[in-house]
């Protein structure tokens, strides 16, 4: 098994919010992950950040009359915001606007370049008259060419799936304005996916046992059914990385095709702001490690196809150009754990409507914990799902609150009020006892299982099935009634069940890591379970930079069942949740579709 995992995660958009959706599409499950392979005692590096660049920042500065870099900086901070509340814990969150990502963005091309995998031709692009700008892929309109749906973007169908040429579009309209476009000439570098195909098929058939059947359909069942074609990654630009030839002004990276080497230069970043410099290359040169790509479904030939085709053309040659050294080949992405969409109260989220939930106003009235609960409770791993006010609100007062919380606080109370504080010394284990630890126990590994094939919701229904199981024990054991009669018999109950629940902790960590951490602390523990994320200022040649970085804690090799000992103090507890009324249903639901 690998020691080494680097959790990839989609970079979000630097012109618009995060909304429930994405989060559990993509944020929150890589920060589960993340989380449970430190406990798993594995070296783990999450890196991501803001994709600052390309033509929707641009138009979105232009419509407010400010400069692309005030956008993405603007929407930059709130994401740095949203993330620390919401306890994603980022090795590093950082931009794809800083001199280490241009220079590693533009070795991935030149390498790619000296390898034979780009040639330059002449094409055509919808040119906007009225807006006079080349118009990308992504804000032409039209009808699908390939199944005739009428919204296709020009780069991609979401309703069949394929890549598409922007250009073959049938009647098409500028997303900006909605009038028509022309097609002009103009000179761009391919990347040529045709010369690449062989060696993509073989990296996919290599995944075929483990992936998603979803990502397979939409990598390899696509290159089967229809080849892959050069593709432009250069654009008519000035809001992005310059493309590294000369005399060639102009003209940059394309948006996609520089963001997903992100992935490799924020590892990078990451290594030199922690004063060891080379300290990526146990991730990024090293066949044993494993690399998870958590992103949305949309995202999918980006990750599965492009990014990978990238990789393999760059070759050694990455690291003769950025390093001036013989390098080996860049890893491979080990798994694309794609999510499907969620929906909100049986419709389509949507940013313009208002139709959606933002997680920055959410966290304004609500605790991170029930979100990310609720959010895995329900992540789209393999359908489509619905955010619903009413099955929020009984998730967290049924599951959260009355089948955790309420187990936890109970024991907790107890022991603290009965034993003036301190786990009580137990007589000798009775079979219900053993039984209850065992169950327990054997959970680690199940979980830890569910957890290995990136099945989240899987690994939360076991661990709330575990609680039950809990329950079940403490009410037919009774120490509340023992106690009366049987002093020493309730200290046995309430010692086996403070490990129960100490152990819970840890198995409920990953998913809702405050109150592991407060209930962590009420258990008498000094060092927290996590590590600690904090803000920091990155100063280089394009400017200052904010990044959101983490500090390790004790979380490594904690995934093992309590070793709670005897005598141990306890912290005086409270409440792990709130319960919530049910009058919240009507107040949200009239919210949504409402102006801003
Ligand atoms: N910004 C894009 C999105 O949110 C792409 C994310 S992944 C990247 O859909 F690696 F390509 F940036
Ligand atoms: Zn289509």
């Amino acid at each position: 098994m690998s020691e080494n995992i680097l959790v990839a995660v989609a970079w979000p958009y630097a012109n618009s919010l995060i909304h429930v959706g994405n989060l559990t599409g993509s944020y929150l499950p890589a920060d589960i992950f993340a989380r449970y392979q430190r406990l798993a005692g594995k070296q783990v590096i999450m890196v991501s950040g803001s994709d600052s660049h390309g033509t929707p920042v641009a138009v979105r500065a232009d419509a407010e009359g400010v400069s692309p870099l005030e956008v993405y900086q603007r929407y930059h901070e709130g994401f740095l915001d949203l993330f620390m509340q919401l306890g994603l814990t980022y090795d590093l969150f950082t931009s794809t606007h800083t001199q280490n990502h241009f220079k590693v963005s533009q070795a991935i091309f030149l390498a790619l370049l000296n390898n034979g995998y780009l040639y330059r031709e002449s094409q055509k692009q919808w040119y906007s008259p009225q807006q006079k700008r080349f118009l990308p892929d992504r804000f032409v309109e039209g009808t699908c060419y390939i199944c005739n749906y009428p919204d296709a973007r020009g780069d991609q169908c979401d309703n069949c799936g394929s890549l598409l040429d922007a250009t073959q579009l049938i009647n098409p309209r500028s997303k900006i304005d909605g009038s028509p476009p022309e097609l002009r000439e103009t000179e761009h570098f391919y990347l040529d996916l045709s010369k690449l195909q062989p060696q993509i098929v073989d990296f996919l058939r290599q995944r075929e046992g483990h992936w998603r059947a979803n990502v397979l359909r939409q990598s390899l069942g696509q290159i089967l059914a229809s080849n892959l074609h050069g593709r432009a990654i250069t654009r008519d630009l000035d809001w992005g990385i310059p493309a590294p030839i000369e005399n060639w002004s102009g003209k940059c990276l394309y948006v996609w095709f520089e963001a997903v080497i992100g992935y490799l230069s924020a590892a990078i970043e990451w290594a030199q702001i922690n004063g060891n410099p080379s300290a990526w290359y146990d991730w990024w040169y090293n066949p044993e490690a494993r690399s998870y790509y958590f992103i949305g479904k949309d995202n999918i030939p980006f990750h599965a196809i492009i990014w990978p085709a990238q990789l393999i053309g760059a070759g050694e040659w990455f690291g003769k150009i950025f390093e001036k050294r013989e390098a080996a080949q860049l890893t491979l992405p080990y798994d694309v754990p794609a999510n499907e969409f969620m929906n909100l109260e049986g419709d389509k989220i949507s940013g313009s409507r208002n139709w959606a939930i933002w997680g920055i106003d959410f966290l304004s009235r609500y605790d991170p914990d029930p979100l990310r609960f609720y959010l895995t409770a329900n992540m789209p791993e393999a359908k489509d799902t619905d955010w619903d006010w009413e099955d929020f609100l009984r998730r967290n007062n049924d599951e959260l609150v009355a089948t955790w919380g309420n187990l936890a606080n109970r024991v907790l109370s107890f022991a603290y009020r009965q034993w003036e504080g301190l786990v009580p010394e137990p007589g000798q284990l009775r079979p219900a006892d053993q039984e209850i630890l065992s169950t327990i126990e054997n959970g680690f590994g199940i979980v830890a299982e569910h957890f290995e094939r990136v099945r989240l919701r899987a690994a939360l229904n076991e661990v709330m099935r575990l609680a039950t199981e809990a329950n079940r024990y403490i009410d037919q054991a009774a120490p509340w009634f023992e106690i009366k009669t049987d002093k020493d018999a309730a200290a046995t109950t309430i010692y086996t069940a403070l490990r129960v629940i100490d152990s819970l902790k840890v198995l409920f960590s990953p998913f809702v890591p405050f109150s592991s951490e407060r209930l962590h602390t009420y258990l008498g523990y000094s060092k927290p379970l996590f590590g600690e994320q904090f803000l920091d200022t990155i100063q280089d040649s394009l400017g200052e930079h904010k990044v959101l970085r983490y500090r390790a804690g004790e979380a490594s090799g904690r995934w093992q069942p309590s070793q709670l000992p005897a005598g141990q103090r306890l912290l005086q507890p409270a409440p792990l949740f709130k319960k919530l009324d049910e009058s919240i249903i009507e107040q949200e639901r009239a919210r949504l579709g409402q102006p801003g």
